[in-house]
């Protein structure tokens, strides 16, 4: 456990040199009003320098008989987003948050918080504590530390719902949503929304209230309004996160610390509230998101051969255009249009064109002054290729040609134009309008300024961006080839469907892989499995075993000639309440499949445990993550964990597959993964990673696997 400690601590300071422990505060006096500005920028994080300036700089002024009231403010673009995240872990260093908090409330002088940018966490904790709360309109405020799988620590869960009442800060403090201004005014989290230079407002605001009795402004004296609905509220709360955040710690005891604030007097609220922060940050989960947090930020620092984010210039992109106005085509337009980018969706189809309401067009001529296209047409090469071609003689010179495919090698697309440094794969997922991954893929000639406008793209569209190597699948399908196919195999040898499903789902998958091939459609897998079969030169039949010399499982296949397509036709490898319907249930019809498959094949049914279909599904996909690694596809296990997280839906409080690997212990997972490569030779998925065997082996802990990473592909 320690050691695990040790190496996440490790792997934060990667991100960020030590913290500055010299006050971070600037203090000033400007006539009869101190004003305490924060100094530490990007986002005025409350590290030790800034707590103790504060702290200082309120003493001070209560001192200073010029002084009759205090304003705190931040320089730059925000008030302080929260507590140093960089600190957590590490020995606390005094100051706490919540005694710069009681000094603040403790002040004889009024103390008026002057809010701009985001006021988060710590920071909205310190404006809880000032006695008034001014702002601008285009701040926002909110308690993000759920999402960190904490919760605020300095006050936040005991003060909020003196405020606003029990619903708004359970609701608030349990999704960790920013709330917009002119909303928070609505709460009663701010007295007044000031326009024009915050300052000049601040300062004019501070004497206006000099003088004034401040036990009324201080939270700590207040009650918790509606308090006798306590157990409705606690109730109604509770069933919304455990709906919405299933397998998630915080946001349940988000809500048991916020329903104490009324149950208990303060001080007591507030330890509570102490001893609770202090378990959720030495649990994993917390660990496992606050990783994520900052993965999420390093995998928008690329680097590819010749160029990286520091050097690469984007092109800009003033209008699109998307090739197809399928699934994919359509989503991917309503992202750029969401954004704010004219798009063109071209579409040989006119009824599909009729319907949609943009500059849908049937000819390739309309494209010709686009900034950039992306292609979202069926998984053929040669229909890509001649897409390609055709683009290229279309569109003017500068224009960037995207592939939305899943699997095609980008160089193999590249070569049907005379421009292949400005083709790039910009690979989304179903549904593209709401899954935020960004993959976007280089091919040997892509260019970097091309990989800096789509990396650019992606945060324009909101999207999170993660760049890869060209290869067969990518990084994202090509990690979810053995997961899947596992999964395939375990029902063939003896599972259910129903068994694998609640394994991931008990893991924390939002739906097991059964209930994603019946949403996906079991005729899309079935059709690709023939593009597969036709590049490799071969065709499927009943008796196919192998595939490209890897195992194959055709139980898809059996589904598919009954027409059981998923939800799309009322029933796939579960039955629906109708066409379309989203509500699985098990049918008995699946079992005789999967009965007069396996007795087709000669196989006899065995047990098999939840460690064993986990093991498969996960540890499968993990090998191939180091594969990936040791290929250079990508650069750090960041940008798989990310993959995942915002790919598939991967839980949060895992961190990723590589993180929970290192989690578990390499060698555990090296040694299990050995066991199914003697267990099953056939799967070339179990061949165990080089790499993976070298930091096993080595016992590298996770901050360390960046060096074994780069000399593994020397
Ligand atoms: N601590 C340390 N570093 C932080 C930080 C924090 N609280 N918040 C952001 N940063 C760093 C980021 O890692 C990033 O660093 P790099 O440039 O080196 O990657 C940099 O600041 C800028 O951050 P973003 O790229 O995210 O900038 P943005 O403008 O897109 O977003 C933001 C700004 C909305 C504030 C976003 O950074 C954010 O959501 N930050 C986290 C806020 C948060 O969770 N606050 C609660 C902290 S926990 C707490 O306060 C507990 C308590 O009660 C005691």
């Amino acid at each position: 456990m320690l050691k695990v400690q040790r190496g996440f601590q490790r792997y934060l300071g990667r991100f960020l040199s030590s913290s500055n422990s010299n006050m971070s505060v600037d203090y000033s006096v400007q006539g009869s009003v101190a004003v305490l500005e924060v100094n530490n920028p990007p986002v005025n994080a409350l590290s030790h320098g800034v707590r103790l300036g504060l702290k200082t700089g309120v003493e001070q002024a209560s001192r200073d008989r010029n002084v009759r009231s205090v304003v705190i403010i931040g320089k730059g673009q925000t008030f302080p987003a929260g507590a140093d995240i960089r600190e957590f872990g590490k020995p606390s260093k005094e100051p706490w948050l919540t005694e710069v908090g009681m000094a603040i409330e403790a002040s004889p002088k009024p103390v008026v918080a002057a809010i701009h940018g985001t006021c988060l966490g710590g920071g909205l904790e310190i404006a809880l504590f000032s006695h008034y709360r001014i702002a601008v309109p285009s701040a926002r405020v909110g308690f993000p530390e759920v999402a960190l799988g904490l919760l605020p620590g300095a006050g936040g869960t005991q003060r909020l719902s003196r405020l606003t009442g029990l619903p708004v800060a359970m609701d608030m403090i349990s999704s960790g949503r920013h709330v917009p201004i002119k909303k928070a005014k609505e709460y009663g989290i701010i007295d007044e929304i000031v326009t024009g230079d915050l300052m000049k407002a601040a300062l004019k605001f501070a004497q206006s209230i000099q003088g004034r009795p401040l036990k009324d402004r201080c939270l700590m004296f207040k009650v918790v309004p509606n308090a006798d609905k306590l157990e409705e509220f606690t109730s109604a709360a509770m069933a919304q996160v455990k709906k919405k955040y299933k397998g998630y710690e915080a946001p349940v005891v988000c809500i048991q610390t916020v329903r104490a604030s009324a149950e208990l007097p303060y001080e007591e609220g507030m330890k509570l509230e102490r001893d609770l922060f202090l378990q959720l940050q030495g649990s994993g989960q917390a660990r496992a998101q606050q990783y994520a947090f900052f993965a999420e930020r390093a995998v928008s620092r690329w680097v590819m051969p010749g160029g990286s984010y520091k050097t690469a210039k984007p092109l800009p992109v003033r209008s699109t255009a998307v090739i197809g106005a399928g699934t994919m085509g359509s989503g991917i337009a309503v992202c750029l249009l969401s954004a704010g980018l004219p798009v063109y969706l071209l579409e040989q189809n006119e009824k599909v064109c009729m319907i949609l309401n943009f500059k849908p067009t049937l000819n390739y001529s309309d494209l010709k002054d686009v900034d950039l296209v992306i292609e979202a047409v069926f998984e053929n090469l040669d229909l890509k290729r001649d897409v390609f071609s055709k683009l290229d003689k279309i569109c003017k010179p500068s224009a960037i040609l995207c592939t939305n495919t899943s699997t095609i090698d980008i160089n193999r697309i590249s070569t049907a134009t005379s421009r292949p440094d400005k083709v790039v794969g910009t690979h989304f997922f179903a549904p593209a309008y709401h899954m935020r991954l960004l993959e976007n893929i280089y091919g040997t000639q892509t260019s970097p300024d091309t990989v800096a406008t789509v990396m650019k793209l992606g945060k324009t569209i909101n999207k999170v961006p993660v760049l890869v190597k060209s290869c067969h699948g990518f990084l994202a399908n090509r990690m979810n080839g053995p997961f899947n196919t596992e999964s395939l195999f375990l029902v063939e040898e003896g599972a259910s469907p129903q068994e694998i499903d609640q394994v991931n789902e008990d893991f924390g998958m939002p739906m097991g892989p059964f209930k994603v091939r019946d949403l996906s459609g079991i005729d899309i897998s079935w059709r690709i499995n023939r593009e597969v079969a036709k590049a490799l030169g071969t065709t499927i039949t009943k008796e196919t075993k192998f595939l490209g010399g890897n195992r194959y499982c055709g139980l898809n296949d059996d589904f598919f000639e009954k027409g059981r397509y998923g939800r799309k036709t009322g029933k796939g490898w579960y039955l629906y309440e109708k066409v379309g319907g989203k509500i699985p249930t098990v049918d008995s019809e699946t079992e005789e499949i999967i009965n007069s498959y396996r007795q087709r094949r000669g196989i006899i049914k065995r047990k098999i445990t939840p460690q064993e279909i986990f093991e498969r599904q996960f540890y499968s996909c993990i090998n191939e993550g180091f594969r990936i690694l040791e290929e250079g596809i990508c650069n750090t296990p960041e940008e798989i964990d990310i993959s995942w997280i915002y790919g598939f839906s991967y839980p949060k409080f895992r961190g990723g597959p590589m993180f929970y690997a290192s989690q578990i212990g390499l060698k555990r997972v090296y040694d299990r993964i050995c066991h199914y490569h003697e267990t099953c030779p056939y799967s070339i998925h179990w061949v165990p990673s080089r790499l993976l065997k070298k930091l096993a082996e080595n016992d590298v802990p996770f901050s360390q696997w960046a060096n074994h990473i780069s000399k593994s592909r020397m």
